[in-house]
Formats: C-alpha cells, sequence, structure tokens
C-alpha cells in the first residue's frame, strides 16, 4: 500500500492540552432551550440542558452571542460586549452556566464578533454624533466616489452594497453585513486595546475561549482598492451569490491579519483558553495560516459546510486539508448559517447516512470537530412559511438564500413546540414528529442519536484516530478515502459502488460502520458499503 506521509504534531494548540481529542457542540441561542415561556431560548435554558450534552459525550459547548444587541443579525450585532441581552438572561445566569459546565466537566466557549459592532454600540453612535471624536476612527469612514457613490465596489453578504452614506457627514462607512453592523478599522490600536479588555473581562469570568466570527474579514486593504468581478451576476441573484461573484482578493483574508491573532494569542494563553477562527477562506494553503505557531489555536473549515453532495470533491476537501494541517481544524458540515446537511446531501434516510458517512471521516482526521444542535439527530431542514421568515437575507432580499431552515427550535420530544417552549417559539415552524426528538430517538437504540453518540465516545477510546501520524492510503478511487493513524484504519466510501479493500490478515474488528454490516474480515478482506465510513481496529 503506497503511504502519502504528514506528521501529526499533537504538541500544537499552543499547548492546551484539553483541546487534543475533545469534540465541540455548537448552540444557538435562541433556540436551544426557554427556560422562561417567552418563546426565546435562554442561559438557564441551556444550563438545564448540559446534563444532554454531557451524555452525548461532547466535551466543548459553543454558545452563540448572548451579548446586549438589537438583534438585527440574531445576536452579531452586538451593542455591548460586556452586556447579557436580557432576552437571554443575566451576567449571573453565564456565572451560572460556566459553573455548572465546569462542574461537569465540558468546557465553554462564547462567541465574539469583532468584525463589526451594532449601529447601537456607544462607539458608533459617538461616531456618528461628532465625526472629530477618537471613535470616528474606531469604524471605516470615507468619503464618497467622484460621482458620489459608494467608495468602492464592495458588496455586502447581506446585499447590495457594503457601504451606507452616513449623510450628516456626506461620508461612507464600511460594513461586509448589515448597514447596522459597521465594521471596525482594525488598523487603529484603540480597537485592538478595546477588544484585548472584552476578552480578558469573560476570560475573567471562567469562560474556556471564543469563537471568533468573521476572523478572516478584520483588516481590509488600506488603500481599499476595488474587488475585481469572477462570475456574470444573475438579475435574480440572491444576495449571498452576488457577495460570492467577487473576488475578495482586499476586503478579505489579508495577510497581516495574523499579527491580531498573535496579539490575542497573547491575551489567551495565561488563561489556556483557546481561540478558534470563524474564517471562510477556502484555499488550504491559505487557512492552514491562521493557525500557524502564535496564531489561534484552531480554525473553522467551512467549505464542507456549504457544498453539495459530490463524493469525490468532498473528500478531495477534507483529506487534502488533512493532509496540510491536520491538528489546528475544526471540522464541521453543519452549523446556524447553513442548510442542514441531511437535507443538502439528498433529504430522507440516504441525506442523513450520508451526513454520518462524512462526519465518521471527519472525526478521523484529527482537530476538533464540532456538531451543531440537531445533528446528532439527523435532523432534516426545518419548515417554515415564507411569511415566518426571520433572517434578514431572506426578509431584506427577494431570496429564497436563508438560514431560517437551520435555526428552528431544538426539538426535545412531542410536547407542544417540541419542548422546546410553552409558548410559540420565535421562529415559527412545523413541529417535528417523535422520529426526529431527542426523546423518540433516546428510545430507539437504531436512531442517528446513539451513533453519533458512539463516534464520540470511540473516539475518546482510540486516541490513535486523532493524535497518531495521518497516512493516506492510495485507494485508486476518487470518492473513496482510507486513512491510517497508528492502529486505526478509516476506509470512507462516499462513491454509489461498494468498495473491497484487502487488509492482509484477519486480525481486525470494526469499531464503527456509519450503515450497513460489518464487512467480511474473516480473510482480512473488508467490505465497505457504498455511502458508508468504517473505522477498523485490530482485533484485542
Ligand atoms: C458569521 C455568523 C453569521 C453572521 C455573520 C455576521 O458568519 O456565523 O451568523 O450573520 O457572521 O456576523
Ligand atoms: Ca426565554
Amino acid at each position: 500500500m503506497a503511504a502519502l506521509t504528514k506528521p501529526g504534531s499533537p504538541g500544537q494548540h499552543g499547548g492546551k492540552k484539553w483541546l487534543d481529542g475533545a469534540v465541540g457542540y455548537e448552540v444557538y441561542v435562541r433556540s436551544f432551550a426557554d427556560s422562561n415561556g417567552d418563546g426565546i431560548g435562554d442561559i438557564p435554558g441551556i444550563t438545564g440542558r448540559l446534563d444532554y450534552l454531557k451524555w452525548l459525550g461532547v466535551d466543548i459547548v459553543w454558545l452563540t452571542p448572548f451579548y446586549k444587541s438589537p438583534g438585527h443579525d440574531h445576536g452579531y450585532d452586538v451593542a455591548s460586549y460586556s452586556e447579557v441581552n436580557p432576552i437571554h438572561g443575566t451576567l449571573e445566569d453565564v456565572d451560572d452556566l460556566i459553573e455548572r459546565a465546569h462542574q461537569l466537566g465540558l468546557r465553554v466557549v462564547f462567541d465574539i464578533v469583532p468584525n463589526h459592532t451594532s449601529s447601537e454600540h456607544r462607539w458608533f453612535q459617538q461616531a456618528l454624533a461628532d465625526p472629530s471624536s477618537p471613535e470616528r476612527d474606531y469604524y471605516l469612514f470615507r468619503d464618497p466616489a467622484p460621482d458620489g457613490g459608494p467608495p468602492n465596489n464592495w458588496p455586502s453578504h447581506f446585499g447590495p452594497s457594503a457601504w451606507t452614506l452616513d449623510e450628516a457627514s456626506g461620508q461612507y462607512y464600511c460594513h461586509l453585513f448589515l448597514p447596522e453592523q459597521p465594521d471596525l478599522n482594525w488598523r487603529n490600536p484603540a480597537v485592538r486595546a478595546e477588544f484585548d479588555a472584552i476578552y480578558r473581562f469573560w476570560f475573567d469570568r471562567g469562560v474556556d475561549g471564543f469563537r471568533i466570527d468573521v476572523a478572516h474579514g478584520l483588516l481590509k486593504h488600506p488603500d481599499f482598492p476595488d474587488i475585481p468581478q469572477i462570475k456574470p451576476i444573475a438579475a435574480d441573484a440572491g444576495p449571498m451569490e452576488n457577495f460570492f461573484s467577487f473576488d475578495h482578493i482586499y476586503d478579505l483574508d489579508q495577510d497581516d491579519n495574523v499579527e491580531i491573532f498573535t496579539r490575542w494569542q497573547d491575551v489567551a494563553a495565561p488563561y489556556d483558553a483557546c481561540l478558534l477562527a470563524e474564517s471562510g477562506v477556502e484555499a488550504h494553503d491559505r487557512l492552514a495560516r491562521y493557525v500557524q505557531p502564535g496564531a489561534l489555536d484552531l480554525t473553522f473549515f467551512l467549505k464542507p459546510g456549504w457544498m453539495a453532495w459530490d463524493p469525490a470533491k468532498f473528500l478531495r476537501e477534507l483529506v487534502g486539508l488533512a493532509e496540510i494541517e491536520s491538528h489546528g481544524i475544526s471540522w464541521v458540515i453543519s452549523n446556524h448559517d447553513q442548510a442542514r446537511p441531511a437535507s443538502r446531501f439528498g433529504g430522507g434516510p440516504e441525506g442523513r447516512n450520508r451526513a454520518l458517512a462524512v462526519t465518521a471521516l471527519m472525526f478521523s482526521l484529527g482537530g476538533v470537530p464540532f456538531l451543531y444542535q440537531g445533528e446528532e439527530l439527523g435532523s432534516p431542514n426545518g419548515e417554515i412559511a415564507p411569511e415566518d421568515r426571520h433572517d434578514p437575507i431572506s426578509t431584506r432580499n427577494e431570496t429564497d438564500e436563508g438560514r431560517d431552515v437551520c435555526r428552528t427550535p431544538m426539538a426535545w420530544n412531542t410536547d407542544p413546540f417540541n419542548g422546546f417552549s410553552s409558548v410559540e417559539p420565535w421562529l415559527k415552524a412545523a413541529d417535528r414528529p417523535l422520529d426526529f426528538t431527542v426523546a423518540g430517538q433516546h428510545a430507539n437504540a437504531a436512531a442517528p442519536l446513539h451513533r453519533y453518540r458512539r463516534l464520540i465516545a470511540l473516539r475518546k477510546h482510540h486516541p490513535d484516530l486523532w493524535r497518531a501520524e495521518l497516512k493516506v492510503i492510495d485507494s485508486g478511487r476518487p470518492d473513496v478515502a482510507v486513512i491510517q493513524r497508528g492502529t486505526s484504519l478509516t476506509v470512507a466510501n462516499l462513491g454509489s459502488q461498494s468498495f473491497a479493500i484487502n487488509l492482509g490478515s484477519g486480525q481486525w474488528q470494526v469499531l464503527f460502520a456509519s450503515q450497513g454490516g460489518d464487512g467480511d474480515l474473516a480473510s482480512g478482506i473488508v467490505n465497505v458499503s457504498a455511502e458508508t465510513t468504517v473505522i477498523l481496529v485490530p482485533a484485542a
């Protein structure tokens, strides 16, 4: 068997031992559990459900933003970074959550939003009120182009332009998202100092780390040049399609972002706290820079989260990245911004099986994989009537793009509103049937919930799966990946034909099969069914 090798380097993560072999879980705060019957998820609701996450076996719980916010982007528009939005609870509730999580042996990661603030943040209000104030330079105000229009052609993710005119001063300000989310000026040392203090505020309260929103957007090219358009834009294109019709060479992923990451690591390291980037960067070598020595501990690799089913492409992306950076990656196919993988991959049992097959592969790639609430149930997209949509991508544009489908309430049981709340939830959706609830799956040993739980557990019991040197064995098929790490062997057959591999001996046992049977181990030949990942170890 020809092996391409990449030495593993488990000493990464800045020496934060607790990240080694860990599995993360994303909680979308608005939609996890409502404790006080107002239809909105809250901090005490999450605290009350930590036992479930402990039972599931995850190690790290990431909470989406719960700070003071007018909520134009559901909390990703922060009006005060050290105050808790009263719809989600109080600072005391947050302290209680951290304490309870730590009692259970869980780590807690919050979400920081440094690329932009809310337009209601005191800094932005001051910047508008007094253009000569220091806060003016916290943001990116620029004079209009000679024709009076926006300073350049940059689009916003949420459409159309990244520039909004401040009529009082005649200048435009930059926002890569909504006009209510003005971008900060990360070239200003005062902004850097503000965020050091925000990190310390939360680290001092015991949080174990941060997920960094839009980490690839912080610095913009100092000259703000136009960016090249790389695709024609259809007249009916949604804002995201419009955004990705440009090559973001001056507004995203600037080389000097790494300086900021290094500075933050100096703040986080004394607390043994982790920093995890949300980076939309697709190129493997560019992404690896986010976790270069001294920079961040981990970065999400988001691309598989927006890909439709394409076996060979999945393997190229996942295995290709793992070969150049295995320990610093947080693997995900699901989060609060993307359609549910079970739906994206074809729906029904087929979509669910494909999602688990990819996940089982990700669990063998090192780093820290994350699940998104409900993913462990194989949940398909939620069903929402067009008039009940909330995501600004949908409500502010004529488009079917929109993220509400993955933000419907967690389905705990078959009580009204699936046990999420005693009243109509903030996001109105069709109730899930028993088979797609935690209670229903808990009672059914064959349900996805138990398979995900088993996968999490076996990763703990077999550290070779994330620690040993990663070798990619040539399978001869672009839709099959064979990965050897120490004593473990992972065969991900994402193709539609079964795959036989000869292991040369019968001394193997199947630790995990994402679906189907155990193969024929007697002769050392393992048959892996179509769209199935099998993890093997030597027989005891
Ligand atoms: C990130 C978040 C997304 C949010 C955006 C702007 O991509 O995950 O939900 O809308 O940043 O903050
Ligand atoms: Ca509530």
